[in-house]
């Protein structure tokens, strides 16, 4: 078992942090498609919770915004029947000068049972599942340009749900690789889970080196990448790590990158449009493609709830049945 899956999964292999989904085995990811398909329908019963985590305390820990992640977490957490606390960094003692360690340790004082983090230091979700005590459970929301592996499962979810086998797939991420946790983790995701080909469309300028070694195929013509694709992921311009120029502009870099209808016309008929959110309409798409018939972006959302129930809720019996 590699350094990752030591830290993430419990001595009888069972998920007990959701840190990255580099090594990961395809068994575990596959069961939390299964798992999540199964929570799916929590969501349009009268009641919308199952008691699967009553009794248990999730701390959401956003370092870094977000409206999506956190609200989507929070509802999961609920759904599980959950307690959950948000806390406010910008309020909280770490703004004060309080080591993270520290607020962690009065956290735990609190007897919380979960750690959703997001942070914009890569690596920074396992440096607290390596300090947090044996019965707690650290999952990452995201964390600098590393990984957003809850990101990539709700999208493989969707994918299942539309094509219901990975293998024959085609798979086009479409934008800013360089900066991007959701590229990352999606291109783990979608080879571990053996779909045919993932390719990504992007500038030389936002392309990490060595791409190639992750197992994609690399396009700078989007016009030649979107050739023959079942799914396309876009991704936003991630300006908030950018330190300095990547694109000469927003309107040139929409017309090489920006998925427009005409362009969505070369991928096949029936593939379908994705996107992390948030979507920046007019720089990476076109409005009339985020809105068309081919977008899930909306379903990825809602699949965000079920993704997370199951990871949340795995994590929490993979420590209570095993040893850690
Ligand atoms: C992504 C993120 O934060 O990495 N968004 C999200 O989780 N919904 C992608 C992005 O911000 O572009």
């Amino acid at each position: 078992m590699g350094y990752k899956n030591s830290i993430q999964l419990t001595k009888d292999k069972k998920l007990r942090h959701f840190l990255t989904i580099e090594g990961l085995p395809r068994a575990i990811l596959v069961e939390i498609l299964d798992n999540a398909e199964s929570f799916l329908t929590v969501g349009e019963q009268q009641v919308k919770k199952v008691p699967l985590l009553r009794g248990k305390v999730i701390v959401n820990l956003f370092f870094e915004n977000s409206t999506r992640t956190r609200t989507t977490f929070e509802l999961a957490a609920k759904r599980l029947s959950a307690d959950v606390l948000n806390l406010n960094i910008a309020t909280s003692a770490t703004s004060k000068g309080e080591s993270l360690l520290d607020t962690l340790q009065n956290l735990e004082a609190m007897h919380a049972d979960m750690f959703v983090v997001r942070h914009a230091l890569s690596g920074a979700s396992f440096f607290i599942a390596n300090h947090v005590a044996p019965h707690i459970s650290v999952i990452n929301a995201g964390d600098g340009c590393y990984a957003h592996p809850t990101q990539a499962m709700l999208d493989m979810l969707t994918i299942r749900k539309h094509f219901g086998a990975f293998a024959d797939l085609n798979v086009a991420i479409v934008g800013d690789i360089l900066h991007s946790r959701v590229a990352r983790s999606e291109i783990h995701a979608l080879t571990t889970l053996g779909v045919n080909e993932v390719r990504v469309i992007a500038p030389k300028t936002l392309l990490p080196s060595a791409i190639e070694s992750m197992g994609v195929h690399v396009y700078n013509d989007m016009n030649k990448g979107l050739e023959g694709v079942d799914v396309i992921i876009m991704l936003r311009l991630q300006k908030e790590r950018m330190d300095g120029a990547f694109v000469p502009s927003e309107e040139e870099y929409f017309n090489c990158y920006g998925l427009t209808e005409e362009k969505l016309r070369l991928a096949n008929s029936h593939a379908i449009v994705m996107h992390p959110g948030p979507i920046n309409r007019g720089v990476e798409i076109e409005s009339s493609v985020a809105d068309g018939k081919q977008s899930v972006i909306l379903e990825q959302v809602s699949n965000g709830i079920a993704a997370r129930m199951a990871i949340m809720s795995m994590c929490m019996s993979g420590i209570a049945a095993g040893e850690v």
